[in-house]
C-alpha cells in the first residue's frame, strides 16, 4: 500500500483566511480539501488559487441527485482541471466526492462522466470517492454493515474509493483489497478536541487500519500555530508509515 497522505480541510469563512493558511503551509501540505463552505462563497476562484500553486484539490461537494444531474456536475468538476491561461503551471483537480446513498445508477453515471470528460478535455481524470456514512453520525449496530455495503457498491460502480471512518477502514481494506482508496475524516491527534466528530482516531490508528488519506480540519486550522500542528501530524504519518513498512508497527 502506498504511503498515507494528509489532506487539509479548508473549512474557513473568507478567502483571505484560506490564502494565509495555504501560503503558510505551502511547503508542507500537498492536498487541500475545498468543501461546500468555501466553494459556495468563492467557486473556482479558490480551487484555481490552489491549482496555480501546484496544489492538489479535493473538491468535497458530496453530490447526491438524479444520475443526469450528478453526471453534469462531475463534468463541470473535470472542467476545473483546464488551466485558464496556457503558460500557467496548473495542477488538475485531484479528487471529488459523490454520496453512495445516491445508488448504483448515479454512481456509475458519475464515474462515466469523469472518464468521458477527462478524455474530451485531455486532462487527468480526478479520483472519485463515495461518502458512506458521515463520521458525525452516531454509530449503531448496523453502521459497519451499511458502510461495507456502500463501499462494495462504490467499487462495483467504478469509483476509486470511499470516505469512511477509521472504525470501518480495516474491514473495507480486508474486504475490498489493497487498491481501493480509503479517505478518513475524524482524525484527532491524541491531545485534540473532538468537536462534533463522534467516530475519531489518531493519525497513527487511521493508517494502521488501512486509510490512504487522512482528512484533518479543525485540529490544524484552529490550532494556535496551524503550521506546527500540520507538521506534527505529518511527522506522525511519516513515522507510522515507516514503521509499518519495516514490519514494526
Ligand atoms: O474539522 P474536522 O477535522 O472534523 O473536519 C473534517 C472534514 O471532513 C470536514 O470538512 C467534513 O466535511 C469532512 N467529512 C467528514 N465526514 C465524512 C466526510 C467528510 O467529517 N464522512
Amino acid at each position: 500500500m502506498s504511503k498515507a497522505q494528509l489532506i487539509l480541510a479548508l473549512d474557513l469563512e473568507t478567502f483571505e483566511e484560506a490564502r494565509l493558511l495555504i501560503d503558510a503551509l505551502a511547503d508542507a501540505v500537498e492536498i487541500f480539501k475545498v468543501g461546500s463552505q468555501m466553494f459556495t462563497a468563492y467557486g473556482p476562484f479558490i480551487t484555481r488559487y490552489l491549482q496555480s500553486k501546484g496544489k492538489k484539490v479535493f473538491l468535497d461537494l458530496k453530490f447526491h441527485d438524479i444520475p443526469n444531474t450528478v453526471a453534469s456536475a462531475v463534468k463541470s468538476v473535470v472542467g476545473l482541471s483546464v488551466s485558464p491561461t496556457k503558460d500557467l503551471d496548473f495542477a488538475p483537480l485531484f479528487m471529488l466526492t459523490v454520496h453512495t446513498a445516491g445508488g448504483k445508477e448515479m454512481l456509475e453515471a458519475a464515474a462515466k462522466a469523469a472518464q468521458t470528460q477527462a478524455k474530451a478535455l485531455g486532462v487527468a481524470r480526478p479520483l472519485i470517492v463515495g461518502v458512506t456514512v458521515l463520521t458525525s453520525d452516531v454509530q449503531d449496530a448496523g453502521t459497519q454493515e451499511r458502510v461495507l455495503q456502500r463501499a462494495r457498491l462504490a467499487r462495483e460502480s467504478g469509483l476509486d474509493g470511499v470516505v469512511a471512518s477509521v472504525e470501518e477502514a480495516a474491514l473495507i481494506r480486508r474486504e475490498l483489497g489493497q487498491d481501493f482508496l480509503i479517505v478518513t475524516p475524524g482524525i484527532r491527534p491524541a491531545d485534540a478536541s473532538l468537536n462534533d466528530q463522534k467516530r475519531v482516531a489518531t493519525p497513527q490508528a487511521a493508517i494502521l487500519q488501512g486509510s490512504n488519506f487522512l482528512v484533518v480540519g479543525r485540529p490544524i486550522i484552529q490550532a494556535a500555530s496551524p503550521r506546527e500542528a500540520a507538521i506534527k501530524i505529518l511527522e506522525d504519518i511519516k513515522i507510522t508509515c515507516h514503521s509499518r513498512e519495516s514490519g514494526n508497527p
